[in-house]
């Protein structure tokens, strides 16, 4: 009998057929076939696998729902699957101490929700809200549109409760926005990819719940004065909650082959904006913010309900599907510049002729270019792009990843490009907490 099945407090997959799905995320990647993919169900089947891991000299690769854009979670090497779409716990919400306790298994969209049932809101939402894992979000410090307002899933973490190489569950942090104890070790494991150990838990913090918002489509006649929108608000006292945006060549293919609600957008590009603090709907809110946009815009709309706020938003969110089903093999990029240095990335984008579509989170700068026809690109010539187009937004003050992470994708850019004081840093982290090499080996380092 497999050695796999007699692990304690554990659900075990071994057949191929059962594995095959455990080979991909939504990235273009692939995996190899593990070994096995367990799903724990308690801290048994844990300590259990992180000791046949060092003896045995086999990987652990956490999975959360499988929506990563980094390959971070797909297997290499020989390793062991740890999916934890079964590990027990519930949703909590403490109202009191204005936070929020959940399992790794907990869908995002139910840790929303439950918080929205008592009148709270916790922001992060990456664009696979619907379908991702809090676990997952936990692991690559998800963003989203409204990151531009209110930061990345690390800054809603208050504590995390994590597997270490001892094969023991700890819990780092406390339910309070108070807690200078020493360096924060849960923060070093948020976006940590499962570097140094799996988050099986946190207490996220939690806001009241807007209750008004203001969501624009602004169609701009020129594709140029989007560009220099996000710093003007800013500058003239304006945070939106989401700036999103869709260059001319996205804005094209969405209205020549997208939904029915896309073919009549008018512009040269598009921004949907989006303000949630309350007095965002009052008229001197909207003259002012009317007097920035007026001139730039070819027929700006504001939703007037509900029904209209989700429309303009279904088209944003459609959008990623969307372009990967019309190009299969694209590649799509998540770089940073600051809001401030937009124009000229785009010259730069321009002058480096690398042949991209754009469209995101022009509010914080986070920018989903899209090489569209990366499937008939030369390996070497698609590498050179992608390597250029990091430069580009490294010389800009940006990064390579706002919100996907490192994983196997961005990998080689990541070590060839990182601060060298970065990278021995982070090998010394990793070398003090996973001395054999056990926590998703290959990836990111
Ligand atoms: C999005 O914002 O649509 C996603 O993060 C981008 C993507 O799917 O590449
Ligand atoms: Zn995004």
């Amino acid at each position: 009998m497999n050695a796999f099945l007699e692990l304690p407090e554990a659900k075990v997959l071994l057949d191929p057929g059962d594995l095959a799905p455990f080979l991909q995320d939504e990235s273009h990647l692939r995996g190899v076939l593990p070994l096995a993919v367990v799903k724990p169900h308690g801290p048994r089947a844990l300590r259990e696998l992180v000791s046949r891991a060092k003896s045995e000299g086999f990987g652990l690769v956490p999975r959360g729902a499988g929506t990563g854009k980094a390959g971070g979670c797909l297997p290499t090497g020989r390793s062991v699957v740890v999916d934890f779409s079964e590990w027990p716990g519930e949703i909590q919400v403490s109202p009191q101490d204005l936070c929020l306790s959940a399992p790794a298994s907990a869908p995002l969209r139910e840790v929303k929700a439950a918080a929205e049932a008592q009148g709270f809101f916790y922001p992060p939402d990456p664009n696979s809200w619907e379908s991702c894992a809090l676990g997952g979000t936990l692991a690559t410090n998800a963003g989203g549109p409204n990151a531009c307002k209110y930061g990345m899933t690390r800054h809603w973490v208050l504590a995390v409760d994590a597997l270490l190489e001892d094969g023991e569950v700890h819990t780092f942090g406390i339910s309070s926005v108070k807690a200078n104890a020493g360096p924060n070790l849960g923060q070093l494991l948020i976006g940590s990819e499962g570097l140094f150990g799996f988050i099986v838990g946190a207490t996220l913090r939690l806001t009241p719940l807007p209750r008004e918002f203001a969501t624009l489509l602004l169609p701009v006649k020129r594709w140029e004065d989007l560009l220099d929108l996000p710093g003007r608000l800013c500058g003239a006292g304006y945070l939106p909650s989401a700036f999103e945006f869709f260059d001319p060549a996205v804005l094209a293919e969405l209205r020549a082959h997208g939904p029915e609600e896309a073919r009549r957008l008018p512009g040269e590009a598009l921004a949907i904006l989006e303000f949630d603090e309350r007095g965002c709907t009052s008229e001197p809110f909207l003259e002012g913010l009317l007097d920035l946009l007026g001139p730039l815009a070819d027929g700006l709309e504001i939703a007037s309900d509900a029904r209209q706020r989700q429309g303009i938003w279904a088209v944003r969110r459609m959008t990623s599907a969307f372009l990967k089903e019309r190009h299969p093999k694209k590649v799509s990029e998540d770089i940073v510049v600051p809001r401030s240095r937009l124009r000229e990335f785009f010259t730069g984008l321009d002058r480096l002729g690398i042949p991209a579509v754009t469209y995101g989170h022009l509010g914080d700068g986070n920018l989903h270019v899209n090489l569209l026809a990366a499937g008939e690109a030369e390996p070497t010539q698609l590498e050179q792009q992608l390597m250029d187009l990091f430069r580009l937004a490294l010389s800009l003050g940006g990064t390579l990843s706002g919100e996907h992470g490192i994983g196997l994708a961005k990998r080689k850019a990541f070590l060839a490009l990182a601060d060298p004081a970065q990278l021995r840093a982070l090998r010394a982290i990793k070398q003090a907490l996973d001395p054999q090499n056990i926590f998703n080996p290959g990836k990111v380092l």
